[in-house]
């Protein structure tokens, strides 16, 4: 029986969600072209969409948000972040963002052209499409064994250090500006990677004179995973494997919105001065002054006490025991899941729940469609939809190795009733599920389609 860890909180403030009736949500799921994108946020019962910039923010958070300094330049609020920055990451540099992805195009701008190639274990879809559009190529070198859903390994985000070194090689490092590690590796469920793989692959990118840049987002629930499952780390704290994780790369690329639980902000992280330098000169284009980014100086509040928030080991162990709870219940079930289940979210492996749908025709899309229909609840496909490509030669489709539906836990906001009626309706789905059907795109823009597509029934 799966066990669900207490929370570590009361709750102090509630927001009402309400389930609207069956007819409703069929005329929602059609008026917004079936992608669960387009509902309308207060049509949803249970939102599972993302663990991004959803989660509840603690009395400290909010009142350090009260002190935000809004001075345009040299605030106290960035030298507040300033300070926690240094303290956990390490970095000598940092630039304050509106969100992730606006880290990353900023590190993109500032490294790539066309034709240049950024290595990593996976690339989430934000990183994908940022070096894609400068004309380079992202590469992902996840382990094979990460590509089988039902694989039970402890670290299984790691990145393949042979196939690393063997496309250095083969690619030349010249042709290599930057080489990157996603923790935990969300694309691929959720997954955490070992220090002594971020260590190795630190190692090799130095070899070859590549400057190693880690996207942070999940940076806390990483280091707590290190703790609870490689070798050394039990009596560390999360403070002190963070510090030793980041020791080991060049920069960062974070978004607040995970692991330092607020509802928007991010950062760029460096040691290179004159990267800095020109980091700055991007951010002021873009963002902002490179004292507020492009954000509020009571965000940066809340993301100094957030980064602490997040890295409390009693809030890791219930976040990480929530998950596992969910993923326990969906097991029951018989519903087949990535494992082990990840950090901040459960996923379904719905190329093998629904396998009477072909990848072309969306299969973790049907699934999330039926959540909402049968439920009120929302869930995000990462499968085709998101990742299909064209082959740059042939043309030719290439879909990814999983089709999934992630369940994403919002950080500090559902109960374990709330939970239950997950896993009950996915079983409840679990029943009729070969009557679903499948769903083609009937309008998709270049990038990040997955955001703005259209779908209809096959
Ligand atoms: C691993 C990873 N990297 C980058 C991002 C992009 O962050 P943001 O949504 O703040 O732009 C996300 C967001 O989900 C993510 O999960």
């Amino acid at each position: 029986m799966p066990v669900y860890p207490p929370e570590p909180f009361r709750i102090k403030m509630v927001e009402s969600i309400r389930l609207i009736n069956q007819p409703q949500r069929e005329l929602a799921l059609e008026v917004a072209g079936y992608n669960i994108f387009n509902l309308r946020a207060e049509d949803i019962y249970i939102d599972l969409l993302t663990d991004s910039g959803t989660g509840a923010m603690s009395q400290e958070q909010w009142a350090a948000m009260i002190q935000g300094d809004e001075s345009y330049a040299g605030a106290r609020s960035f030298y507040r972040l300033q300070r926690a920055i240094k303290d956990i990451f390490g970095f000598q540099f940092f630039v304050p963002t509106h969100q992730g992805r606006a880290a990353e195009s900023i590190l993109c701008a500032l490294t790539l052209e066309k034709g240049k190639f950024v290595p990593s274990n996976m690339h989430f879809d934000t990183t994908s499409a940022n070096i894609s559009i400068r004309g380079a190529v992202p590469i992902n070198l996840i382990t094979d064994e990460a590509k089988d859903p039902s694989v039970v390994l402890p670290f299984k985000g790691n990145l393949d250090i042979d196939k690393l070194r063997q496309f250095i090689q083969s690619t030349g490092p010249e042709n290599i500006p930057l080489g990157m590690i996603t923790i935990t590796n969300n694309a691929g469920g959720g997954q955490p990677v070992s220090m002594e793989n971020l260590r190795q692959v630190s190692e090799v990118y130095h070899e070859f004179g590549i400057p190693f840049f880690i996207d942070a987002c999940r940076f806390a629930e990483n280091a707590y995973f290190i703790k609870l499952r490689e070798p050394g780390y039990t009596n560390k704290s999360t403070l002190e494997i963070s510090r030793e994780m980041f020791a080991l790369a060049d920069g960062c690329t974070m978004s607040a919105k995970k692991d330092a639980i607020v509802n928007i902000g991010g950062f760029l992280c460096m040691n290179n001065e004159s990267m800095y330098k020109q980091a700055c000169n991007e951010l002021i284009l873009r963002e902002g002054f490179p004292t507020y980014g492009g954000l509020a100086g009571r965000d940066l509040d809340a993301i100094a006490i957030g980064l602490y928030d997040g890295l409390d080991e009693t809030y890791l162990a219930y976040q990480l025991g929530q998950t596992a709870y969910l993923a326990g219940k969906l097991k029951e079930a018989d519903i087949p899941l990535v494992e082990p289940p990840g950090g901040h979210a459960v996923y379904i492996d719905a190329g093998r729940f629904l396998s009477h749908i072909p990848p072309a025709q969306f299969p973790g899309q049907a699934l999330s469609i039926e959540l909402f229909r049968q439920g009120g609840i929302r869930a995000c496909e990462i499968g085709s939809v998101m990742f299909a490509v064209p082959d740059p030669q042939t043309g030719i489709i290439q879909h990814p190795a999983l089709e999934l539906v992630r369940l994403a836990l919002p950080r500090r906001v559902y109960t374990q009733a709330h939970l239950d009626y997950v896993a009950n309706i996915t079983a409840q789905i679990a029943v009729d599920k070969n009557r679903l059907p499948g769903y083609r795109l009937t309008y998709a823009p270049e990038f990040l389609r997955h955001f703005t597509a259209k779908f209809d029934k096959v």
